[in-house]
């Protein structure tokens, strides 16, 4: 462990002799917060998770609380409760970290939550690429059930709810919420239209459905335990509790880091925790959160004023590690996962290599997203080979242009994003390899 982490989430991750199974999470104090939870009103727990302002951690930051607000309670329909452990957004590694090593952390949150919102089933969807997740987590949860922590009138509460995991066929449009809830009902994960389909009111089979990433489902046991205000106190107001940041690239000591909300930065993140460059290299670009996040050139400044009306002049490396931050510089935190690029990175192959991705995930329901996303991998995979014409930089900015924001779900920004970035800040780069007419040498081969 870094010693300028503060974990919570991750406080048993890693340390020595620390097995994932009940008997030792019991004896660091594991379901004393369920215990606790069954004994409160289910209200006020939602108060305490509204009070804390925590943020979901896959990707949007929207807060959790206010989320559970709008759930449908009077519709008479079960409710049900998902955690999203898909995963699926590139450079992201951090959830899986959790399942592996510490599952019941997981459970005791979900079943707080379930508890508190009053699901009658509680899912988690795991990618197939997990299947040593899935089956810890299904020994797991029969260890729980085993203890009545999971199942049947759960610790005499008179509360009953049963906990399942459902494996997805990882494609990344399973880890969209809507697309996820359509998976488990049977359906191609096809992203639902937002409104009506707002999973609060029309979720699981229709009816009132809250999806939470797994970091947010743990960070429910802590609020639990040190109550909303407590739990607000960590990292700044607005952007409270603690983030694991999943750090890969070209840095000497990569890795999952979590880290109070606002009391580092991305240079601390790549510079102290993840022990600076490769030796010889300097950062050319950074990728804020995400694969699917706007890219950051190693040297932009940005300027602006803070809340309190205080300018700020920064460049990367000032850039505090939280929600609200990334955004202030034109990019977003997402889903936590910091990619370093160092000097030896041709950026137009570093894109025609995420196009190829967000192309094949595209679901296809939408003409822009489906089109445009393999027009833009076609484009970027013939500058690579020395086939394309200098008028392609402008059409593949413009294919960008016209995908976001004219899609059913976000997969559309997901892939127009690193497009209009990359070429809007690395334009050289592009008329140079459009005006290349043989294959860069050492290019990678693109499917
Ligand atoms: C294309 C796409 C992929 C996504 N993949 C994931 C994922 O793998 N895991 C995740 O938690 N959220 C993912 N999300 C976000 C979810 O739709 C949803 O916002 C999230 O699970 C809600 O949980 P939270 O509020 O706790 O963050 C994805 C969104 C989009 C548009
Ligand atoms: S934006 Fe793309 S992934 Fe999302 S629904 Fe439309 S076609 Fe499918």
């Amino acid at each position: 462990m870094h010693p300028r982490e503060r974990r919570i989430i991750l406080k048993n991750v890693d340390t020595e002799g620390y097995t994932p199974d009940i008997d030792c999470y019991i004896k660091n104090g594991g379901y004393e917060q369920l215990k606790k939870a069954v004994k409160m009103q289910p209200a006020d727990i939602c108060a305490e998770v509204e009070k804390s302002g925590v943020r979901g951690r896959g990707g949007a930051g929207f807060p959790a609380g206010m989320k559970w607000k709008f759930l449908d309670r009077k519709s008479g329909k079960p409710i049900y409760l998902i955690c999203n452990a898909d995963e699926s957004e590139p450079g992201t590694f951090k959830d899986r970290q959790i399942i592996h090593k510490d599952p019941h952390q997981l459970i005791e949150g979900m079943m707080i939550a379930a508890f508190a919102i009053n699901a009658s089933l509680a899912i988690i969807y795991i990618r197939e690429e997990m299947p040593l997740g899935a089956k810890l987590l299904n020994k797991c949860i029969e260890e729980a059930r085993a203890k009545n922590l999971v199942g049947e009138n759960i610790l005499g509460s008179g509360y009953s709810c049963n906990l399942i995991v459902h494996r997805g066929a990882s494609a990344y449009i399973c880890g969209e919420e809507t697309g996820l809830i359509n998976s488990i009902e049977g359906h191609r994960a096809y992203p639902r239209i937002k409104p009506p389909y707002f999973p609060a009111a029309l979720g699981l089979y229709m009816c009132p459905t809250i999806v939470n990433n797994v970091e947010t489902l743990c960070n429910v046991k802590h609020i639990v335990e040190m109550g909303g205000e407590a739990y607000a106190k960590l990292g700044t107001p607005g952007n409270t509790g603690t983030r694991i940041w999943s750090l890969s690239g070209h840095v000497k000591t990569p890795g999952y880091y979590e880290i109070e909300c606002g009391k580092a930065t991305y240079g601390d993140l790549i510079n102290d925790f993840g022990g600076g460059m490769l030796p010889g290299r300097k950062l050319k670009a950074l990728i804020p959160g995400g694969s699917s996040s706007k890219i950051i050139r190693g040297d932009e400044r940005f300027k602006g004023k803070l809340k309190d009306g205080s300018p700020y002049d920064w460049s990367w490396e000032d850039v505090p590690l939280d929600f609200d931050s990334p955004m202030m510089v034109g990019s977003m935190s997402g889903s936590g996962a910091v990619i370093a690029l160092d000097d030896s990175v041709d950026i137009v192959e570093a894109l025609a290599n995420l196009n190829a991705f967000y192309a094949h995930e595209s679901c296809g329901q939408c003409t822009p997203c489906r089109e445009g996303s393999l027009w833009m991998s076609r484009i970027t995979r013939r500058m690579v080979s020395g086939a394309a014409r200098t008028e392609d930089v402008d059409l593949l900015a413009s294919i960008g242009d016209q995908i976001a924001g004219r899609t059913i779900c976000a997969h559309g920004e997901a892939c127009a994003w690193p497009t209009q970035s990359y070429v809007a800040k690395f334009r050289d780069e592009f008329l140079a390899a459009a005006a290349r007419k043989e294959r860069r040498s050492g290019a990678m081969r693109l499917v």
